[in-house]
C-alpha cells in the first residue's frame, strides 16, 4: 500500500472532524450512517474519493460505469480511501435535443458545485460519450482537487455481412444508401444495430474515442486506459487500478493544475492529428485549456498540428475499429511513434506520478496494419486546417477524411494554385435544410457548396452537428456522395464529410455568414487559408442593413442562461462568466 504515514489534513475533515464546528459535525455525519458507513470511517482522516458517475439508463454509452464503479471502489478501499459515488448530469450525444453540446457546460457547472460544496478530497471522472470527457476535465481544473480520468471504453467492433461497421460512420453511409435507394429502412436499422454490438461508447475514432484518447495524452488517465474496449477484462482491472491510484494522488496532492500545462495541450493537438481525431476536439481542447488557465491560441492548431501525419488506420479516416486499436497498443503506441519523431513535449507530469515520457517506455506497436511509422504514414498533414476570411474569423477543415474522389473533383479542378470557387446554397438551420434540399429550383450541382447557419452556440443553441449535410438525392443517385459544406455548427466526429466547420463568430451574433445569400460565389484558397464570399463592399453594407437571420427562441431556462454567457467555438464555447474561476477547491465553502 502507498505510504500514507505523512498524511495531510484533507478538506473533508473540515466537515467531519472540525473542532471549531463541533455543533455541525453530527449533522454532517449522521445521514451517511443510514447506508452503514460509520462515523469512525469518516473521521479517520482518510481521503474521501468522489466517483463522478456518468452512466445511467439515458447515458447508454457510459452505462458500463455502473459496473466499473464497483471495481473503482475496491481499489479506493484497498488503497485506504473512502468512496462516495454521485451522479453527473447525463450527456447522451445521439438523443439529447436540440444537441448534447448544451449539456457539456451544464454537467461542467453541476460537477463544480458538487466538488466544491461536498466533503470530497479527490475524484474519479468516469468518461465515455463525447462531451462527458471535456465537461469533467474542465470542472476538475476549476476546482483543482486531485482528479483522474477513467474511460468507459469503446464498444466491441461491429460486423455486418463480413465487413467492419463502425458506429456513426455506418449511419452516415447507410443514410446515403437509403436516399439513393440502394437499401431499405429495415436494412438501415440492421446496419445501425450491427455497429453497436455491446456496452461502450462509439467504436470509431469519433468524438468519444478522440476525447478519451486526448484525456490520456494530456496525462489525466492511467497509461493505456482510453482504448480498452468496455467489455474486456482489462477494463475492470484498470478501473481497480484507477481507484487505487486516485488515493495515492490525494495523499501526494497531485492536482490538474500540475498536469494540464501548455505542453500537455500542445501534445493533445499533435495526438489528435496523428489519430485522425474528431473536429470536436478543437472546441473541447480550447475549453479545457481555458478553464486550466493555459494560453492556447487558434493559431496553435496550424503551428503544431497541421503538419502531423495520420498514423492510425481507424475509421472514419481509415479502416479499423476500437478493438484492433487497443490490441495494436492504443494511445501509448501512437505517442511512442510521435515521441521517437521528436513531436512531443513528454517530459511532464501525469496522473501516474511519472512523466509521460516514462509512461511511454516500451510501448511501441507490434501491429503495423493499424499504427503506421511516423516516417511512412497513411496521410501527410492530417491536422486541421484553420481558415479565415470575410465569412468568419476562424473555421477549421479536417483534411484527413477527404476522399480521393473528392480531392480529384475539387483540388485538381483548383489546379496547382489550390484555389476553388463554388456557388453557395444557404440554409437557415437544419429544418430549412431538410425542407428544401431536394427542391430542384435550388439547382444544386457539383459546383455548389452547401452552407448552414444558425447552428452555432447561440443560434442553435449549443452548436449542432449539422454541417455534414448530405447532397440532394438526385446527386447521390448519380454517385456524388459529398459536396463541400460550410457552417457555424459542428459535424459529427464520425463523419467523413469535407466540411468547413465551427465558423466563428456565428451568424446569430453577426458573423459574416449572416450576410451570405444563395447564388453567391465562395472562393476557398488552401494556400493562404482564406475563405471569402465574393461580393462588393456596397452589397455587403446593404445586406448588413437587413439584419441577421432569425433563430429559434429558447425553450428552457437553461438554454436562456447558456445563451447569455456562452462564447464562440473558436474559444471553446465556454460559459464566459465561469472562465475566471480556478482552484476554488482550495477555499472551503461557508458552513
Ligand atoms: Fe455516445 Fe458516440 S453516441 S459515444
Ligand atoms: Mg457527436
Amino acid at each position: 500500500m502507498f505510504d500514507n504515514s505523512k498524511a495531510r489534513r484533507f478538506r473533508s475533515q473540515d466537515w467531519f472532524d472540525n473542532p471549531d464546528h463541533i455543533d455541525m459535525t453530527a449533522l454532517y455525519l449522521e445521514r451517511f450512517m443510514n447506508y452503514g458507513i460509520t462515523p469512525d470511517e469518516l473521521r479517520s482522516g482518510r481521503p474521501i474519493i468522489g466517483i463522478a458517475q456518468s452512466g445511467s439508463d439515458i447515458s447508454p454509452c457510459n452505462r458500463i460505469h455502473l459496473e466499473l464503479a464497483k471495481r473503482v471502489r475496491d481499489g479506493i478501499r484497498d488503497a485506504g480511501g473512502i468512496a462516495m459515488e454521485f451522479p453527473l448530469h447525463p450527456i447522451f450525444e445521439n438523443c439529447r435535443r436540440p444537441t448534447a453540446a448544451i449539456d457539456r457546460n451544464l454537467a461542467y457547472m453541476g460537477l463544480i458545485e458538487i466538488l466544491h460544496a461536498y466533503p470530497i478530497d479527490a475524484v474519479v471522472l468516469t468518461t465515455g460519450c463525447d462531451k462527458t470527457t471535456p465537461a469533467q476535465i474542465m470542472a476538475a481544473s476549476t476546482v483543482d482537487i486531485p482528479a483522474i480520468v477513467l474511460s468507459g471504453g469503446p464498444m466491441l467492433d461491429g460486423w455486418m455481412d463480413g465487413e467492419l461497421v463502425g458506429s456513426g460512420a455506418a449511419i452516415w453511409k447507410g443514410r446515403r444508401q437509403l436516399a439513393a435507394g440502394d437499401i431499405d429502412e429495415e436494412k438501415f436499422l440492421q446496419i445501425a444495430a450491427a455497429s453497436a454490438p455491446s456496452a461502450g461508447h462509439c467504436n470509431t475514432m469519433g468524438t468519444a474515442s478522440t476525447m478519451n484518447a486526448l484525456a490520456e495524452a494530456l496525462g489525466m488517465s492511467l497509461t493505456g486506459c482510453s482504448a480498452i474496449p468496455a467489455p474486456y477484462r482489462e477494463r475492470g482491472q484498470i478501473a481497480y487500478e484507477t481507484g487505487r491510484r486516485i488515493v495515492e494522488m490525494a495523499y501526494q496532492d497531485i492536482r490538474p493544475s500540475s498536469i494540464l500545462t501548455r505542453d500537455a495541450f500542445l501534445d493533445a493537438i499533435v495526438v489528435n492529428a496523428a489519430i485522425g481525431g474528431s473536429t470536436n476536439a478543437q472546441p473541447h481542447i480550447m475549453a479545457m485549456a481555458r478553464h486550466a488557465h493555459v494560453e492556447l491560441h487558434s493559431d496553435d492548431w496550424m503551428a503544431h498540428g497541421h503538419d502531423i501525419p495520420l498514423i492510425l488506420n481507424m475509421q472514419p479516416a481509415g479502416k479499423f475499429l476500437g478493438e484492433r486499436f487497443h490490441r495494436a497498443g492504443g494511445v501509448p503506441a501512437i505517442m511512442w511513434e510521435l515521441l521517437q519523431a521528436g513531436k512531443l513535449r513528454a517530459d511532464r507530469l501525469t496522473v501516474t506520478g511519472k512523466t509521460m515520457q516514462d509512461n511511454l517506455d516500451g510501448r511501441q506497436t507490434n501491429d503495423r496494419e493499424v499504427i503506421y511509422p511516423y516516417a511512412a504514414p497513411l496521410k501527410q498533414q492530417a491536422g486541421f486546417m484553420v481558415l479565415k476570411g470575410n465569412l468568419f474569423d476562424f473555421a477549421i477543415m479536417k483534411t484527413s477524411v477527404i476522399s480521393p474522389a473528392f480531392r480529384e473533383r475539387y483540388l485538381s479542378k483548383a489546379g496547382q494554385e489550390n484555389i476553388f470557387e463554388c456557388r453557395a446554397v444557404v440554409f437557415d438551420g437544419s429544418g430549412d435544410y431538410h425542407a428544401r434540399i431536394n427542391d430542384p429550383s435550388l439547382n444544386i450541382d457539383e459546383d455548389s457548396i452547401l452552407v448552414i447557419r444558425g447552428a452555432g452556440p447561440v443560434g442553435w443553441p449549443g452548436s449542432a452537428e449539422v454541417v455534414n449535410m448530405q447532397p440532394p438525392d438526385a446527386l447521390l443517385k448519380r454517385g456524388i456522395l459529398n459536396l463541400p459544406t460550410l457552417g457555424d455548427g459542428r459535424q459529427s466526429g464520425t463523419s467523413d464529410s469535407p466540411s468547413i466547420l465551427n465558423a466563428s463568430p456565428e451568424s446569430a451574433v453577426g458573423g459574416g455568414l449572416a450576410y451570405i445569400r444563395t447564388g453567391d460565389t465562395i472562393r476557398i484558397n488552401l494556400n493562404t487559408g482564406r475563405c471569402d464570399m465574393l461580393i462588393t463592399p456596397e452589397a455587403l453594407e446593404s445586406r448588413k442593413a437587413e439584419g441577421i437571420p432569425a433563430y429559434p427562441a429558447s425553450q428552457t431556462p437553461w438554454q436562456e442562461i447558456y445563451r447569455s454567457t456562452v462564447g464562440q467555438l473558436e474559444t471553446g464555447a465556454c460559459m464566459e462568466l465561469a472562465v475566471p474561476y480556478i482552484g476554488i477547491g482550495n477555499t472551503l465553502p461557508r458552513h
